[in-house]
């Protein structure tokens, strides 16, 4: 439900900033609270004294203001917002949102804030198609900002294209799904996926053939069920989820510092295909062909991320589930392998190649918990991890047995 809760509304300088009156009033029509806040340039659009007309509440201008700062320091303004919304986004305040500037109060609100940030871009069809926008805007995704529009359409310099800023109408619905509450909500999740790639010298390294899709598509199905996600991926084909927090590793021995690091979680779902081993000694140069002969690769064991999370005796996440990719008795080897590592759940498949499971687009997986073994039918992948983050959410709110023994 979006009544009730609280919106940090930015308001920049551009001339689509008069479209935020209009959505003001429809956010507070379904009772949302407003609190504006106006860039200098804003200023130039619309007043202080109509938005704040509008949102019944005072509106904030300055960094600086003594006031202000007294009653709720900027920090906080970014805080007590359920969500920030950013309207019209103009191609000035993304750059400096891209690049973490902090100058004003708007932008320093953008830094500080830790919560779900919506902008509704506006500007000049050329400005926006521009590559330094486009570079920007993909910047901005990546760090998982919302975006609502823009449309297509007349603009207010007289050009046709894209630019336009969305129709308030839009921008509340934006505003709604952005807010929408989910099983997982509160909770934070952490998915390690891809490959990983370990370095036998500067050029050359030993990977696998994971793509990423199943755990990227995992990501996906619990950031839609409300989760907080931390992203652990090694280089994959697959782009990583734009809304959640994203930690890029290449090895093994990297993948478990930033998993370690992204504890505590309530639960952690091991989805990326690690390599058992790195090459010792990994050379510092690149390796050149002697007429002495052929190198010789030393190997050392990759320390096992999903067995030492399952293992810690502190700080281990409530839920933690595995993945058994095997080509044959999958299930026996599944089942022993969760007992080994210690882990809650291991989600088996059958990853021979006459499966077509390996970086195709469906799996057939068995979930295997305490209480025994469950055959899920051959579905999409996207299908496979909405299910998956399903029976996540029912066991982190106790409506199922984690074990698997009630349901
Ligand atoms: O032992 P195996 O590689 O078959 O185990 C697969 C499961 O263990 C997967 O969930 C995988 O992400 C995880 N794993 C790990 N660290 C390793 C090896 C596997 O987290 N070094």
């Amino acid at each position: 439900m979006a009544s009730g809760r609280h919106i940090l509304l930015i308001i920049a300088g551009g001339i689509a900033a008069y479209k935020a009156l209009e959505l003001i009033r429809r956010l507070r029509e379904r009772g949302m609270h407003v609190t504006p806040v106006l860039t200098r340039a804003a200023q130039q659009f619309v007043t202080p004294l109509s938005v704040s007309a509008l949102a019944g509440r005072k509106v904030f201008t300055d960094l600086f203001d003594l006031t202000d700062e007294a009653e709720m320091g900027h920090i906080e303004l970014s805080r007590a917002a359920d969500l920030v919304v950013v309207v019209p986004a103009t191609a000035d305040l993304m750059a400096k949102m891209a690049q973490g500037q902090a100058d004003d109060l708007a932008s320093t609100l953008l830094m500080a804030t830790d919560k779900r940030v919506l902008i509704a871009p506006a500007m000049n069809v050329r400005m926006w198609q521009h590559p330094a926008l486009q570079r920007n805007l993909a910047l901005l995704n990546g760090d998982g900002i919302l975006t609502v529009g823009p449309d297509e359409g007349t603009m207010a310099c007289g050009e046709f294209g894209p630019g336009r800023m969305a129709e308030p109408a839009a921008i509340v619905a934006a505003v709604e799904g952005a807010l929408a509450e989910g099983p997982l909500s509160g909770r934070h999740v952490l998915v390690t996926s891809g490959p990983t790639h370990e370095p036998i010298d500067p050029v050359r390294y030993i990977a696998n053939r994971s793509s990423g899709a199943q755990g990227t598509a995992l990501a996906e199905a619990l950031l839609d069920l409300g989760a907080r996600v931390t992203f652990v991926t090694g280089p994959a084909q697959v782009p990583p989820p734009p809304r959640a927090e994203v930690v890029r590793v290449e090895t093994a021995r990297e993948m478990l510092a930033a998993v370690e690091a992204a504890l505590p979680a309530d639960a952690a779902v091991f989805a990326a295909a690690v390599a058992d081993w790195h090459v010792t000694g990994a050379a510092e140069q690149k390796i050149k062909k002697t007429a002495g002969g052929l190198p010789t690769l030393t190997f050392a064991e990759n320390p096992d991320i999903l067995a030492t999370v399952s293992q810690r005796t502190e700080g281990r996440p409530p839920l933690v589930v595995g993945f058994a990719a095997e080509t044959e008795n999958v299930v026996e080897h599944a089942t022993a392998k969760r007992l080994r590592k210690g882990c809650d759940w291991i989600v088996a498949n059958d990853v021979s190649p006459a499966t077509g499971i390996m970086g195709g687009a469906e799996n057939a997986v068995t979930l295997i918990r305490a209480a025994g073994v469950e055959e899920w039918p051959r579905l999409p992948k996207a299908e496979v991890a909405r299910r998956l983050a399903a029976r996540i959410a029912a066991a982190l709110n106790g409506e199922t047995d984690r074990d698997g023994a009630a349901d």
